[in-house]
Parts: structure tokens; C-alpha cells; sequence
């Protein structure tokens, strides 16, 4: 794995380039991989509201529903094959994770979005189609395989292409993506819910043939990136395409840096075991903490479940639907602040606040949820007013973590890697998010119908966890360079003693001799 575009040599080395139209377009095209991902989390929740779709596929969670007045409000979605239903993709896309990143390395970071985008594009009609229970599940496997490809290629394909000035932003652009595909996705499914006949639940499954298909032709007109064909030895060609990139002559520092990061990369032999190294470990512990505990602020349990939630605290159905496509607003907004503020106020700063607001609002939530349904979950009517109020904490819920955790959850990882363990490290990162997305997702429905309004304390609990260990541990990176960042955990109180610098107190992070 090559350097991502880094910053490599002495550390007051500026590349000459501009924010070029051409790499604008670039980036915006190769965005759209994070589109399919988010269509994707925010179709399933509404999908599997839908009665016509419950009668076909899961006849017993519609009896349970329908019929039963008597038994718990908490317990009514609680079935295996439903949340399977949701959950095999997260799996999937762990498994394909590895060979992506091979394929990726190898081929090039078109290719994998290429075979994301045709995977997705076969899985998204197989479910479209889908007559029976396992073609749903297998569409979804495809699907998840797709997922595998592009968000192992897009964020390398967009680090790598964009300016080093504006990566971070950049990189955001791929979160915001995201949020715009769980938007889309609720709002299509709103509107399909209400076709006469019940059929809707097909277009919106299949509707992910049209970001796949946008996904697929854009890998085929996207140019690879100078490193990717630096690491595949076409130098003369990666500089010719470097100076389009760039929109400048002068790109010889930077084609000597990204050589001299290919050469070094390839000289680390084993990446895996590098990583164990004791001067990795705050590296080691932030690529699995992160991603863990951005999945453990329970947010997928609102992008999967909004509408089931909804319905369970006493929505219609048409309500509850529209309830998720006022969190899918929400979480875009809150993610546009991020993007303008995460450089002025810092990431310290982004997730201690926006903490702060989750815990308070999930403390509300369970004491909401508690307040009316007790533990038997029977809550009788519920006026109007109350499933507002609701409605209201969770969305304030969903704007602290779209511009905290959300962004912040893949920005961190992807900028506190030295070069020689960065590719591990990131795999780490991206496979532990994926565990605990699977995870959430497959017990969610029954911790709801087991812990009742405590689900939402347990998560609470979580997030004070977190922002206790973000205070302790970790250091601001705002404003550091990549090539620098090793002089943040040296300074830091419990960190230091696990880095160690040259006489000079500089350390040698991500420098090729
Ligand atoms: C997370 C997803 C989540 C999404 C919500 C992403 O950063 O990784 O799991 O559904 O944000 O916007």
C-alpha cells in the first residue's frame, strides 16, 4: 500500500497545486461510492415497515403486529430473519474487505470501485426482483460485497487525488455522501410506501441500481491515481497525470515523495506485525477504539430502525416514515457544520460537545420512552405532543453525532496513521466499524424488546465512556501535519512513554530515508 498522498520528507515542504476544476469533478464522481452506502443503511428501516413487504417476506412479524394488542409495544419486530435481513450486508462487507484491499493494491482503486459498483448494481436487482426470503438475503450479501470494494477504494481515491490542503474537507465530503444517500433513500421510501398495490418495497430496493449504476460508469471515466500507478511502476504516466491534477508544471517534489513512500511501503514486509510494535500502540488502540465506539452510540439503531422505532412509540406508519426523513435532514445539515467547523474549533472540541448533547438527549429519550411505556410496554393513546417531543430529542441526538462521531469516527483513524502501518492500521479500523455495525444491527430489535427504554441508557452509558476517553486520551490533531503527528503523542502525558524520538525531540514518523 502506497503513501495516501501524504506529506513525506523534512515537514515544511509545501506542494505546489490548486483546487482544479478537474479534480473537483474527480472527487465529486468518485464520492458517489459513499451514496450507496448510505442509500443503503436508510432503505432497509422503511422496507421494513412496509406491510406489503412484511406479508411477503416475514408473514409472522405482520401477524404479530397486527393482531396482537395484548403483548409488549418493545417486542413487536423482535424477529431473527428481519434483522438478518438488515444485518448480512455488514458482514459481507467485512469479508470482502480483505479481498478488496488486494484488488485495490494491485489493480488500482478504479477497478475496485468498478467491481463495488457491479456487485451492487447485481445485488440491488436480485432484491428488486426478490420472490422469496433468501434471494432478499442474498441480494443483500451482494450488496454488502459491493460496499466491501468502494468504501475500501473511494476514501483512499479521494485522499489521494485531493490537494493535501484540503483532505480533510475532502474527506468529510465522503461522510456528507453518505448522509445524502440515507436522505435520499428515506424520502424514496416515503413515497413508494403509498403505491396502490404494494409493490413500492421493489423500487426502493431496487432504486439501488441508480447510485450503483452512477458508481460503475464513474470508475469507468475517473482517471486512476498518480500513486496507484506509481505503486504499479507507470511513472511517466502518473506525472503527466499529476500535473492535470494539480493544474501546475512543477510537480517534481511531490512525484519524488510519492515514489520514495511506494519504495518505502513495499519494504515493510509485514504490515500486521509492524502494527503490534510497542511505538504503535496508541496507533493500534485508537484504529479499534474509534470505530467501536462510534458504532456504540447507537446511532444505526436510529438509521436502521427510525421508522420501526417510530412506529413503536406510537407513529402510523406514513408518520413514522416521515419522522426518518426529518432525522435524514438533520444528520445531512449537522454534517455541513462539521465540515466548516472541524478545522476552526477541532476535533477535540467537536466530539467532547457533540458527547455531551448525545448523552443528554439519549438520557431524555429513555426517560420519555420509560415515562409512558413503563416495562410492560403498554402505553395506551399517545397524544400527539409526546411522539413530537420524542421525535424532537432524537434529532437532536443525530445532529450531535453527524457533526461529532460520524465524520470524526473515519477522519481521526485516516489522519493519525504513520505511512509504514497505514494500510493495516486502516484495515483495522474499517473492519472494526463493520463488526459492530453488524453487531447493532442484528441485536438491536431484541435488546429493545429485552432492555425496553434501558436500550437507550446502555447507549448513553457507552457515550460517557467515550467522551471520558477522548478527554483523557486523545490528543488535538487540528493543524497538524501528517508527516508532524508523532510530536502529539509525544507530548502527551500517557502516550509518550510508548513513542520514541530522535535527540532533537523529532520523531521519524512517515519518513523515507
Ligand atoms: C457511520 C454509519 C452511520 C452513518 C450515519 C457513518 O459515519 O459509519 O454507520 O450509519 O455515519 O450518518
Amino acid at each position: 500500500m502506497p503513501a495516501v498522498g501524504i506529506v513525506i520528507g523534512d515537514g515544511n515542504r509545501e506542494y505546489p497545486g490548486k483546487l482544479t476544476l478537474y479534480v473537483t469533478m474527480t472527487c465529486i464522481v468518485a464520492a458517489m461510492g459513499g451514496l450507496i452506502f448510505g442509500y443503503d443503511i436508510g432503505i432497509s428501516g422503511g422496507v421494513t415497515t412496509m406491510d406489503s413487504f412484511q406479508k411477503e417476506f416475514f408473514p409472522s412479524v405482520y401477524e404479530k403486529q397486527k393482531n396482537d394488542q395484548e403483548s409488549s409495544k418493545y417486542c413487536k419486530f423482535d424477529s431473527i430473519p428481519l434483522t438478518l435481513f438488515t444485518s448480512s450486508l455488514y458482514l459481507a462487507a467485512l469479508c470482502s474487505c480483505v479481498v478488496a484491499s488486494y484488488v485495490t493494491r494491485e489493480f488500482g482503486r478504479k477497478l475496485s470501485m468498478l467491481l463495488g459498483g457491479v456487485l451492487f448494481c447485481a445485488g440491488a436487482l436480485l432484491n428488486g426482483f426478490a420472490t422469496a426470503v433468501w434471494m432478499l438475503i442474498v441480494g443483500r450479501l451482494l450488496l454488502g460485497f459491493g460496499i466491501g470494494f468502494t468504501n475500501q477504494s473511494v476514501p483512499l481515491y479521494l485522499s489521494e487525488m485531493a490537494p493535501y490542503k484540503y483532505r480533510g474537507a475532502l474527506n468529510i465530503g465522503f461522510q456528507l455522501s453518505i448522509t445524502i444517500g440515507i436522505l435520499v433513500a428515506s424520502v424514496l421510501n416515503f413515497f413508494f410506501s403509498k403505491i396502490p398495490g404494494g409493490w413500492g418495497w421493489r423500487l426502493s430496493l431496487g432504486g439501488a441500481v441508480v447510485p450503483a449504476l452512477i458508481i460503475t460508469v464513474g470508475s469507468l471515466i475517473l482517471p486512476d491515481t498518480p500513486n496507484s500507478m506509481i505503486e504499479r511502476g507507470r511513472f511517466k504516466q502518473a506525472e503527466t497525470k499529476l500535473r492535470k491534477i494539480r493544474g501546475v508544471d512543477d510537480v517534481e517534489d511531490e512525484m519524488n515523495d510519492l515514489i520514495a513512500a511506494s519504495e518505502a511501503s513495499k519494504l515493510v514486509e509485514h504490515p500486521w506485525r509492524n502494527l503490534l510494535q510497542r511505538k504503535y500502540r496508541p496507533h493500534l488502540t485508537m484504529a479499534i477504539l474509534i470505530p467501536s465506539f462510534q458504532q456504540l452510540t447507537g446511532i444505526n439503531v436510529i438509521m436502521f430502525y427510525a421508522p420501526v422505532l417510530f412506529q413503536t412509540i406510537g407513529f402510523e406508519n406514513d408518520a413514522a416514515l416521515m419522522s426518518a426523513v426529518v432525522t435524514g435532514l438533520v444528520n445531512v445539515g449537522a454534517t455541513v457544520v462539521s465540515i466548516y467547523g472541524v478545522d476552526k474549533w477541532g476535533r477535540r472540541f467537536l466530539f467532547l460537545e457533540g458527547g455531551l448533547q448525545m448523552l443528554i438527549s439519549q438520557v431524555a429519550v429513555a426517560a420519555a420512552i420509560g415515562a409512558k411505556f413503563g416495562v410492560d410496554g403498554n402505553p395506551g393513546v399517545l397524544p400527539k405532543w409526546y411522539a413530537i417531543v420524542v421525535v424532537l430529542f432524537i434529532c437532536i441526538y443525530v445532529a450531535a453525532f453527524a457533526w461529532s462521531w460520524g465524520p470524526l469516527g473515519w477522519l481521526v483513524p485516516s489522519e493519525i496513521f504513520p505511512l509504514e502501518i497505514r494500510s493495516a492500521a486502516q484495515s483495522v479500523t474499517v473492519s472494526m466499524n463493520m463488526i459492530f455495525t453488524f453487531i447493532i444491527a442484528q441485536v438491536f430489535l431484541m435488546m429493545l424488546c429485552h432492555m425496553k427504554f434501558g436500550l437507550f441508557i446502555f447507549f448513553a452509558f457507552f457515550v460517557a465512556v467515550m467522551s471520558v476517553f477522548i478527554y483523557v486520551f486523545l490528543p488535538e490533531t487540528r493543524g497538524v501535519p501528517i508527516e508532524e503527528m508523532n510530536q502529539v503523542w509525544r507530548s502527551h502525558w500517557y502516550w509518550s512513554r510508548f513513542v520514541d524520538g530522535d535527540e532533537n525531540g523529532r520523531v521519524e514518523m512517515g519518513k523515507v530515508h
